[in-house]
């Protein structure tokens, strides 16, 4: 039955002639380990292996459909301690790869029939991405028909086209204008000259319009009233109740006075939904959540252990137990219909600082045979994580403070600086990874960034002296430090 299914949206792509199913921007790994590299320092041995299960997905939508069948995804445990780069490689992923992606904490979750979120909302949402995600591509493939429509609309309000009556022409047929009495059987010199003025000056305004130098005009427009639904909090149940509400009750107009660059926009939105095939989309976004979505879980470790436990621990054994099913491959009742979770990709990770994989349920843990270790951060890395990612932290402070006409250097020695104390600070106190570089710059950059915009605009380096002079005090002294830092 599931072949069938499948079957009949592979036909109806065909018909369609749409871009294919799955992941279009084909990475190969090596392709997502440098995508990384450019925001995350060191952890290669956790880039290579997202890598690899990402390109084993496409390799497998390759395959003859019988084999596809076979094989299921190879799930991760990233296992590092805190603020080393897990979610950041998650994060990043998600942006690199074209697939369906949510992160969840599992620590979201609770065992059903507690207070707190079912783990089969996890599905729900991957699919609620994937039809935004699917929205968004047909949005943009009918954009600039939709766009046409729009402007027509908002021409015909502004220069109605008179009733042709005989006199009908093609353009008219074209523009379709709306029906105007006093001019229908009207056949004088006097008309054919005003309708002839009339539409050159359609053919200006059109121009205009397209041009947007109307835009700030105003104009009033009939539009829906979207703050008349109610949701009334029925998320969690897989059937979309304010939904079927909503599209029974008839929609509620209001005129509005908006900018014809505002109408554009919503009038274009309005003329793009009625040319998408929402069912279509639908069928297309639950294959793409069922073949390539991916699920990161963050914090597993803190559900981990806990069997027979009191207190908080009481429900994470059933908060393993509820994932199972989910990782394992079931099928999640959604509004969207039924969907499958056999060939979801889940990442999951966590500190293990308390416990360990071995921890969680054994069952759980076979679902999970890809391990990865992340490194501790070391000072060169933190001084990497400084300088080296995209928009890094440094060039974040820069940009911040050159609104207000400082510009900031950072010298040699005063990185070096902000690594060695980062690390000490480290050592000393808890390691809490990259974040103490976040909780270390505010320090420094403190006065200046309160100073800033009174402070006549000029240069400033940050050189070693720089930076020991503001937290020197701090720095040494580790019981300050452990509040400070
Ligand atoms: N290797 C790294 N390269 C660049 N930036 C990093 C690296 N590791 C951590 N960071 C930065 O540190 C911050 C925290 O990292 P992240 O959220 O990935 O931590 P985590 O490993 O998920 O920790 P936790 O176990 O607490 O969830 C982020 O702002 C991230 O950009
Ligand atoms: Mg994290």
């Amino acid at each position: 039955m599931d072949e069938y299914s499948v079957d009949i949206h592979k036909t109806e792509q065909d018909e369609n002639q749409e871009q294919p199913l799955l992941e279009r921007k084909e990475l190969t790994p090596r392709q997502i380990v440098a995508e990384l590299d450019k925001h995350i320092v060191g952890q290669n041995e956790a880039k290579r292996s997202v890598a690899v299960v990402v390109r084993n997905r496409y390799r497998r939508q390759q395959l003859e459909q019988g084999l596809q069948d076979e094989i299921i995804p190879k799930n991760i445990i990233m296992i590092g301690p805190t603020g080393v780069g897990k979610t950041e490689i998650a994060r990043r992923l998600a942006k690199l790869v074209d697939a369906p992606f949510i992160k969840v904490e599992a620590t979201k979750f609770t065992e059903v029939g507690y207070v707190g979120r079912d783990v089969e909302s996890i599905i729900r949402d991957l699919v609620e991405t994937a039809i935004r995600m699917v929205k968004a591509e047909r949005t943009a493939a009918v954009e600039d028909q939709a766009r046409a429509a729009a402007e027509l609309r908002i021409l015909d309000m502004l220069q109605p086209l008179p009733n042709k009556g005989k006199l009908g022409t093609a353009i008219g047929n074209i523009f379709g204008g709306p029906v105007h009495e006093e001019s229908s059987a009207d056949n004088s010199e006097e008309a054919k000259n005003k309708e002839a003025d009339i539409r050159r000056r359609r053919v200006w305004l059109r121009d205009q319009l397209s041009k947007g130098t109307l835009d700030k005009e105003l104009l009033e427009i009939e539009v829906e009233d979207s703050s008349s639904n109610p949701t009334f909090g029925m998320e969690g149940m897989g059937i979309d109740m304010a939904g079927i509400l909503g599209s029974m009750m008839p929609k509620k107009m209001i005129k509005r006075k908006v900018s014809i660059g505002e109408a554009k926009r919503l009038l274009t939105q309005e003329e793009a939904e009625k040319l998408i095939d929402n069912e279509e989309v639908t069928q297309t976004a639950i294959q793409r959540a069922e073949q390539s979505g991916i699920v990161f879980l963050d914090e597993i470790d803190k559900i981990a252990g806990g069997q027979g436990g009191h207190g908080p621990d009481v429900s994470r054994g059933g908060v393993q137990r509820d994932i199972l099913p989910i990782v394992e491959g079931c099928t999640v009742m959604t509004k969207y219909g039924p969907v499958k979770t056999d060939y979801v990709l889940f990442i999951a990770a966590g500190a293990f600082h308390v416990c360990k994989p071995s921890d969680l349920m054994p069952e759980l843990q076979g679902r999970f045979p890809i391990r990865v270790n992340l490194d501790n951060l070391s000072k060169d890395d933190l001084r990497r994580i400084l300088l080296e990612p995209e928009h890094s932290l440094l060039q974040q402070y820069q940009a911040l403070l050159a609104v207000d006409g400082v510009n900031v250097e950072f010298a040699e020695d005063g990185i070096d600086a902000l690594a060695e104390i980062a690390d000490q600070v480290n050592c000393n106190t808890d390691n809490i990874g990259a974040r103490r570089l976040h909780t270390i710059l505010e320090k420094v950059l403190e006065d200046l960034l309160y100073d800033a915009p009174e402070q006549a605009s000029g240069l400033i380096r940050i050189d070693r002296p720089f930076v020991e002079e503001k937290l020197r005090d701090v720095a040494q002294n580790q019981d300050l430090s452990r509040f400070i830092l």
